[in-house]
């Protein structure tokens, strides 16, 4: 595990690449935890713990990048398969990422908030999480948005049983169904779509992430594990971003 030193802030590193043009919505599939892990002999959990350290650097670069919504994948609808304690050891991250980098998170203006089944989750997980939603409410700076226990066809799935109820009962007509209507049923429906989706480990699918949203999102894979992944190469991504040109289905 690397060792900190809070004592002396990293200083901003200034890059001539970026242009003025940042993703104002960045979404990051964090894969290869348990990769990571297993080339070093380590348990898979120990990947998970590294993973989370990373996750407050890529916080820290987003911020100072100007990023304005980060979104970051930290738990599936289909992750309960995985073996009871590894699940039990990603439920007290949340925590754990809170007790060690809240007041970190307050002193950037960073507000939390999370997308998923909020309520599918362990009392101790959503404690934690409604603290840290509690103290950030009012802050102004990156919204930093974790999708736990999402999964998109579930969201999907919700949205088509609550415009069906409200049709049923009468407040909704099926005329006034259209994609903006579609989109406002949806978790994200503050937050919009992501331009630019990261995933590290060289998977390259999106694993239930957002499907509706990604319509039009800038995708960059990297072969680097999620505990490898630094703000280096989240710039690296940020810049190739910038070079294309995104056409929306126009010329
Ligand atoms: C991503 O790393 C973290 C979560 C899915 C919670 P993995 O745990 O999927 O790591 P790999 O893909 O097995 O290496
Ligand atoms: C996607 O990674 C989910 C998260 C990063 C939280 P997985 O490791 O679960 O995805 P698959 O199983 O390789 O598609
Ligand atoms: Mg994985």
């Amino acid at each position: 595990m690397s060792i900190r030193w809070p004592f002396f802030k990293k200083k901003k590193k200034k890059t001539t690449e970026l242009t003025e043009d940042i993703p104002k919505h960045v979404a990051i599939i964090m894969d290869g935890n348990g990769r990571w892990a297993k080339r070093r002999g380590l348990p898979r959990i120990a990947g998970h713990k590294e993973g989370m350290d990373v996750v407050r650097d890529i916080v820290i670069a987003a911020t100072e990048s100007g990023v304005e919504i980060l979104t970051l994948y930290a738990f599936s609808t289909e992750n309960w398969r995985r073996p009871k304690a590894e699940v039990d050891f990603l439920m007290k991250l949340p925590k754990e990422f809170m007790h060690v980098y809240l007041p970190e998170m307050i002193e950037n203006h960073v507000k939390i908030d999370t997308i998923g089944e909020f309520k599918g989750l362990p009392d101790h997980t959503r404690d934690a999480i409604n603290h840290a939603k509690e103290k950030t409410k009012d802050n102004k700076g990156l919204i930093l948005n974790f999708a736990l226990n999402y999964g998109s066809r579930n969201e999907i799935v919700k949205a088509v049983k609550e415009i069906s109820n409200h049709v049923n009962t009468g407040t909704l007509k099926i005329e006034n169904i259209d994609e903006e209507l579609f989109s406002s049923y949806l978790y994200t429906k503050n937050i919009g779509e992501p331009d630019l989706l990261i995933r590290t480990s060289g998977e390259v699918r999106l694993s239930n992430f957002l499907l509706w949203q990604l319509a039009y999102t800038e995708l960059w894979f990297t072969n680097e594990l999620w505990p490898d992944f630094n703000e280096e190469l989240f710039e690296k991504a940020m810049i190739d971003y910038q070079a294309r040109k995104r056409r929306f289905g126009g010329i």
